[in-house]
């Protein structure tokens, strides 16, 4: 106890340290972000390399200003960086830059870099001739940045380092951040925000658009854990990384494939912003007002019955593609992009009207993304069209190739990271509730994708979750769900472990033994039989799907299986999180020998060992 209070002054000591002190600095903080000025022809890639960030990121908190994929020239991307105390000195970064030919410490600063940093401060950490800057040289690149001042406010904790132009001038800024003028001069003392360079500091807003404040958490237990948790997560990081240079390279010397920037995108989004999904701060205004409407997309998610009938020839059955719980889902070509328009019979509750919005801004590359929607007459949902059908086509239908055992766990490892992302990064987080085979999609490169989530909000009325009407389908409910209702992510943690035994065995969740419902087995009893067999490989031998032939590793295979059967558990505490099903996962896609996977193995023991 008297140690925690101790810590507790300690780090309440530091940061009073690191706030307070003007020049000096002790420690930093976790993001700063970087006001970009786009010029004509820079390309996100571009950008993201020179600022260390990644497009996902950088999309995930600039949706407004990137326009398919594009930056809008003239405008400003906020990127994030994390804020170090450079030499106890001062609050800054330094970016590794890799120098062009012809390039100066002028043309750095003034241009590659947007003015962000200064030749002064390339000067002070490079010792190069000023004029002399050897191509592919490592060039030192500080931009400065703040954690915030508790002496001006502590509602302020996240600041962009904003470089000035012509044409700025404190008022606008002000009005365009919706921040009181005096506030950001009190943050900048002394600093003319008319005077066309420099840089000032405002503070910047997270991906819900919500300023965070400087203390953002009360107690030392919660900062520990804080701590901790992104420790964890920088672990985890630091580990992803080094797996996809080890699979990147390998598969480059091999054959080729366009896996590893996809695979890098989706990485990056998760584990340094935490969520992508954000709500635009209706600055809508601000294209026409610069006269760039043309080059602007149309920001509105909401179609037309009209353009909706159109599209999909009046909803004809040419067009439809499925049909499901909650209404049909057909195709259509909307705006030059292909989708899937999913006419909803159940009439929408308010509360889930309001959600849509929410729901059109979580992008991840493991979730279907839903692109917009309609609200004549019925419901009308309208999301991407992934080319290759749902997971339960490919396992029990005819007519695909089947998937090869590497494709099933690549596919249970995208499926685990679209739910580990609405589990642990939206805000608010979801949890899907109908996680089965025919919501896990197939696009066209064999990757997984999971629909639906945040539909089961949609039959919930006034806010009583529970003890409603149960979503979900027969095979994949957990006991406790199932019995009583009980809502936890738990519930997905269950059904994904049946997705689990569907991959391995390719059956379906339940089985048909005899007419009745009661003469069914599920796939989890089945299983478990297996498994609790004195000899599981030779059991769950006899499981696996008979189209993958001899073709499969059975150590792989019995470990996926031991997992399906963690995530079954009757007692949801003992179901491991999403977020441990992703690590274990990791380890069994095609690990490499660079790789050291010691450390998942390590996880995936502890795993399985739980009881
Ligand atoms: N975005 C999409 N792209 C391509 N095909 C899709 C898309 N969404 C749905 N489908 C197809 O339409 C079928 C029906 O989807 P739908 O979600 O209505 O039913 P379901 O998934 O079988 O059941 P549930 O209503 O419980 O989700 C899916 O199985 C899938 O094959
Ligand atoms: C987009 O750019 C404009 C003009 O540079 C800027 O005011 C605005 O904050 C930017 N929006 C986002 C979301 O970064
Ligand atoms: C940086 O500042 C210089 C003037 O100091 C200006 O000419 C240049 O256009 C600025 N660069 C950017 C990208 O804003
Ligand atoms: C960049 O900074 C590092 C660490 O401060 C230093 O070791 C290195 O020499 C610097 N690079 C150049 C080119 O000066
Ligand atoms: C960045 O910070 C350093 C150290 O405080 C200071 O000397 C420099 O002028 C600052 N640069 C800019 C562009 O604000
Ligand atoms: C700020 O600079 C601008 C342009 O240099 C000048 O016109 C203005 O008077 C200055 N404002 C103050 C308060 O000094
Ligand atoms: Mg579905």
């Amino acid at each position: 106890m008297e140690l925690k209070k101790g810590l507790l002054v300690f780090f309440l000591l530091l940061e009073c340290v690191c706030y307070n002190v003007e020049s000096k600095c002790v420690k930093g903080c976790d993001v700063a972000f970087a006001s970009y000025y786009v010029s004509p022809d820079l390309s996100l890639e571009n950008i993201a390399r020179l600022m260390e960030s990644s497009i996902e990121v950088i999309i995930s908190f600039n949706e407004d200003n990137i326009s398919n994929g594009y930056p809008l020239s003239f405008y400003r991307l906020n990127i994030p960086f994390p804020c170090d105390c450079i030499g106890g000195e001062f609050l800054g970064h330094v970016f590794e830059y890799s120098a062009s030919a012809g390039d100066t410490y002028d043309s750095i600063a003034k241009v590659t870099y947007a003015n962000l940093t200064t030749v002064e401060l390339l000067r002070r950490f490079n010792g190069y001739d000023q004029n002399g800057i050897p191509a592919n040289a490592r060039v030192n690149v500080t931009v400065n940045c703040s954690c915030g001042n508790s002496q001006v406010s502590k509602d302020y904790g996240m600041f962009i380092t904003y470089p000035l132009r012509p044409g700025n001038n404190l008022h606008d800024i002000a009005n365009e951040a919706r921040l009181d003028a005096q506030l950001l001069q009190r943050y900048n003392p002394g600093v003319n925000f008319s005077k066309e360079s420099g840089t000032v500091f405002i503070p910047g807003r997270d991906q819900h658009g919500d300023y965070v404040p400087l203390y953002p958490r009360k107690t030392g237990l919660a900062r520990g854990a804080a701590v901790g948790i992104s420790i964890a997560g920088i672990c985890s990081f630091l580990l992803l990384v080094i797996c996809l240079y080890g699979k990147y390279f390998q598969k480059k010397e091999g054959e080729k494939t366009k896996l590893p920037t996809e695979n890098s995108m989706a990485f990056s989004t998760q584990d340094v912003s935490g969520s992508a999904e954000y709500e635009t701060s209706g600055s809508s205004g601000t294209a026409s007002a610069t006269g760039l409407t043309g080059i602007m997309v149309a920001k509105s998610m909401e179609f037309s019955y009209q353009e909706l009938a159109k599209a999909t020839n009046n909803f004809s059955l040419e067009n439809k593609i499925g049909q499901g719980g909650f209404g049909a889902v057909y195709y259509a070509e909307l705006r030059g992009e292909k989708t899937a328009i999913k006419k909803m019979d159940v009439q929408a509750s308010t509360e889930f009207l309001c959600e849509l919005k929410v729901l059109t801004h979580v992008h991840h590359f493991n979730l279907v993304r839903l692109i917009g929607y309609c609200v004549e007459g019925s419901l009308f949902l309208v999301y991407e069209y992934i080319d290759n059908g749902n997971l339960g086509q490919y396992l029990h239908g005819t007519g695909k190739d089947p998937l090869p055992w590497s494709g099933r766990v690549q596919i249970a490892l995208d499926s685990a990271r679209g739910l580990e992302y609405i589990h642990e990064h939206t805000v608010p987080v979801y949890i899907h509730r109908d996680v089965k085979s025919a919501n896990i999609l197939i696009d066209k490169n064999i990757r997984g994708k999971v629909a639906d989530f945040g539909l089961t909000k949609l039959i919930e009325v006034g806010g009583s979750t529970l003890h409603t009407r149960l979503v979900g389908t027969f095979g994949y409910m957990p006991p406790e769900y199932a019995q009583y209702g009980d809502i936890s992510p738990k519930v997905d943690v269950y059904a994904f472990g049946v997705v689990l035994y569907e991959l391995i065995s390719a059956k379906n969740a339940v089985l048909k033994t005899g007419e009745s419902v009661a003469e069914s087995k599920g796939l989890v009893a089945l299983f478990e039989e297996a498994l609790n067999q004195s000899n599981p490989s030779e059991s769950i031998r006899k499981l696996v799907d008979p189209r993958l032939g001899e073709n499969y590793p059975i150590d792989s295979v019995l470990k996926i299986a031991q997992l399906g059967r963690a995530c079954t558990r009757d007692n949801p505490l003992l179901r491991p999180s999403m977020r441990s099903i992703v690590v274990a996962l990791m380890t069994l896609s095609s690990p490499t020998e660079d790789c050291d996977t010691s450390y998942e193995n390590q996880t995936l023991i502890n795993l399985l060992s739980v009881r």
